[in-house]
């Protein structure tokens, strides 16, 4: 064997040594994603709750004012350590994933840095600042003068004792059983409405389901999707998959989510049914021909401007669909009134995502 042929046996087992160990990478990370999938809780239970809310003497239970941390006596429903939002929060803006209880952060104290300024349904940080018109607002602070018991464009699910706020899950909430589907009953306590999703298995399919919450996209009763496991950490390798349709009258869609309380939006008498819209539109098919021909998410993701497929577990370029997310993220975002792209700046400093689709307005 001369130099060379000595270099290039070296370079073939070394090869084969890296095939080897790509393909138990690939083996491993399959099983990995097949664990992860069902997404339920793990670790130690009392990374979450406390028995007595004691310990030495002392409160183990803790508040969260959104801003900081502390320790109270008056124990938490379900024995649990923190409140949603506790658990959901983290007191800098790197981490998007809380390294105890694994729980996803939507709401970080200082900037969030990661991802596209936060995890896929935003960052209600941008709800904390002093301007509030850019998010949903859980914070029991009303600085953008719309009515927190009004939706624009709609109202509640009626009932609930939670009056002019906002929350999580319940009655005033988006998450578990807040009674915005037909043949759900509202729940308004935050824990309860929540009852048992945190401990049940979320494999998909997620069709959305009444009885269950675990067995819905997100815990949002009555809504399907597919849901990404890092929650769009990174959109690079994986991505949530949101469900839409043609019918306003299909419930388990994204957008009838957000019908749930902003019901013109979202109605054919709200919304027109054929150009010349009257509102913007959403479930409806994003036409191939046109100025749309030449937008296709399905093969090139795009985060800033996604959209919802009838068959969410087969996505194809002709059933996409426009839906609420389209443009808006679900909880906060730095831009007005939510916007995935900075709208009301363009031209100037903004981004126009409208033209992603409206290629001729660009
Ligand atoms: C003790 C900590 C803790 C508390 C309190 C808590 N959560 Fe969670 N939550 C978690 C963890 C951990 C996960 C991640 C589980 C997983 O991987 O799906 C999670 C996941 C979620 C998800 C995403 C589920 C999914 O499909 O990915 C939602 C929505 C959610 N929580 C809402 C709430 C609401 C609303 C409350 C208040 C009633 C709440 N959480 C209270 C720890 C907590
Ligand atoms: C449980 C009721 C409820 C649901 C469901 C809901 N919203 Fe809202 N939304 C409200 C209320 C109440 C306000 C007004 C108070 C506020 O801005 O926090 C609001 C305000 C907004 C605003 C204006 C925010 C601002 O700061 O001016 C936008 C945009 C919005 N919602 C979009 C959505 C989208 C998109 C969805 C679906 C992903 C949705 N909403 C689902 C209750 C809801
Ligand atoms: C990562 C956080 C986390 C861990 C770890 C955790 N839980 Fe929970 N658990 C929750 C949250 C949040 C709720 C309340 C919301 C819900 O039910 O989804 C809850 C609710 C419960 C409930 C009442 C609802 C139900 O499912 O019956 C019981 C009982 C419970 N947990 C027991 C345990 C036990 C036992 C352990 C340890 C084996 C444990 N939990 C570990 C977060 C956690
Ligand atoms: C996800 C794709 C998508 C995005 C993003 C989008 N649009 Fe549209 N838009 C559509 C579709 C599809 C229609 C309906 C076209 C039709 O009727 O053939 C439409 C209709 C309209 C209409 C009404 C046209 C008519 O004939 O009545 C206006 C105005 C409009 N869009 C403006 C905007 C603006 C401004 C933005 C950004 C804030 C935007 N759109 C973002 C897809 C989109
Ligand atoms: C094509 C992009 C686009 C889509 C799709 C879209 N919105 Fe909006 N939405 C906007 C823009 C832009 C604004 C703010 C400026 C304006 O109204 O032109 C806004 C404002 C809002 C507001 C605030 C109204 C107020 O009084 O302050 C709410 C609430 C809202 N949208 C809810 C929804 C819901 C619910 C859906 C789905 C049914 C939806 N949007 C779909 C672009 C969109």
């Amino acid at each position: 064997m001369n130099k060379r042929q000595r270099a290039q046996s070296r370079g073939r087992s070394a090869k084969s040594k890296v095939y080897v160990f790509c393909m138990l990478l690939v083996a491993l990370s399959s099983l990995l994603y097949a664990l992860s999938l069902d997404a339920k809780v793990t670790g130690y239970c009392s990374n979450c709750h406390t028995m007595h809310n004691s310990q030495n003497g002392r409160p183990v239970a803790q508040d969260f004012d959104g801003s900081s941390f502390s320790f109270t006596d008056t124990p938490k429903e379900g024995l649990l350590i923190y409140s949603c939002l506790g658990c959901h929060s983290a007191t800098n803006g790197a981490t998007w994933q809380d390294s105890a209880t694994k729980a996803p952060i939507v709401f970080n104290t200082v900037e969030p840095t990661y991802g596209v300024k936060g995890l896929a349904a935003g960052n209600f940080f941008y709800v904390s600042a002093t301007v509030d018109d850019t998010g949903h607002n859980i914070l029991a602070t009303n600085p953008d003068g719309i009515l927190d018991d009004t939706p624009p464009g709609g109202s509640f699910p009626s009932g609930g004792s939670y009056a002019g706020r906002l929350r999580c899950s319940g009655t005033r909430g988006c998450h578990g059983h807040n009674g915005g589907q037909s043949g759900d009953s509202a729940i308004d306590d935050e824990t309860s409405a929540l009852k048992g999703a945190h401990h049940g298995s979320d494999t998909p399919p997620l069709n959305g389901d009444l009885s269950d919450v675990a067995r819905n996209y997100r815990f949002l009763l009555g809504i399907a999707g597919k849901e990404d496991s890092d929650w769009e950490q990174e959109t690079s390798t994986s991505h949530n998959e949101y469900k839409g349709d043609t019918n306003f009258g299909v419930t388990n869609t994204i957008s009838y989510l957000c019908s749930e309380c902003h019901g013109n939006f979202h109605s054919s008498d709200g919304v027109g049914s054929a150009s010349p819209w009257l509102r913007h539109p959403t479930d409806i098919l994003l036409p191939q021909t046109g100025e749309y021909a030449t937008y296709d998410p399905t093969t090139t993701y795009n985060n800033l401007v996604p959209v919802a497929y009838i068959d969410f577990d087969n996505p194809s370029r002709a059933t996409a669909v426009v839906m609420c997310l389209s443009c808006h993220r679900a909880h906060a975002s730095p831009w007005f009134k939510m916007m995935r792209w900075d709208y009301k700046g363009w031209p100037g400093s903004g981004t126009n995502g409208c033209g992603a689709c409206h290629t001729s307005k660009d």
